[in-house]
């Protein structure tokens, strides 16, 4: 799944991902093998989880590499392990098509999320055409059978219902169902 990523668009779909990320404290969920590595703002503290200890190996691995100097822990974004409030930005890559709950789970971001911060998706998801979203419905199944990830997530009201505030959205590729993300943790600031 992560090699349909992959590719000169990629490069540039990551570059924007991260143009505007900050720390102090950054945190990334669902880092996989890494991929963002290269990405990662110099002098920031960057923490990054995933679910699979699999996917976290190979993520060890790249940082050792590439020598990135980033903290990497198995954690469950459905149950984040940190203090509310705990991070500036936080940055997530085609994680919420696999996510069992992503409420939840962006509920989680939402409350580790600094007031003030901003958190900022690379993600897949249904499309906004009517017939078109209908037959990814269809299709989802047998795609979830064969590839694992969910392709009909409605990751815009999921959003909007974790009650982050979304800020931007932008079109990538992929005919749309790419969207770059940029929401707030709406926490009155
Ligand atoms: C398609 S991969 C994307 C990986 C990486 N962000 C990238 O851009 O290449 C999705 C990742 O989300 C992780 N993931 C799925 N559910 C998760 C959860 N509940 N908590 C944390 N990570 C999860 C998977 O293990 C996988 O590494």
């Amino acid at each position: 799944m992560t090699r349909m990523m992959e590719g000169k668009k990629a490069v540039e779909w990551y570059t924007m991902l991260w143009a505007n990320v900050k720390g102090p404290k950054i945190l990334e969920v669902g880092v996989g093998t890494g991929r963002s590595f290269t990405y990662y703002p110099p002098d920031a503290d960057i923490t990054a989880i995933d679910i699979s200890d699999r996917m976290l190996a190979k993520a060890k691995q790249t940082a050792k590499t590439l020598a990135i100097p980033v903290t990497l822990k198995e954690m469950d974004v459905q149950k984040l392990e940190f203090p509310d409030n705990s991070f500036d930005n936080v940055v997530a890559a085609c994680t919420f098509c696999s996510v069992p709950d992503p409420v939840l789970g962006l509920e989680e971001i939402k409350r580790v999320t600094k007031p003030g911060g901003k958190v900022y998706f690379l993600e897949h998801m249904r499309h906004d055409n009517r017939f078109l979203g209908k037959l990814m419905d269809l299709l989802n199944p047998i795609t979830s059978c064969l590839i694992g990830p969910a392709i009909n997530r409605r990751t815009l009201d999921n959003i909007r219902k974790a009650g982050l505030e979304i800020i931007k959205v932008e079109n990538l590729g992929m005919g749309g169902i790419l969207k770059l993300i940029v929401a707030s943790p709406n926490k009155g600031d």
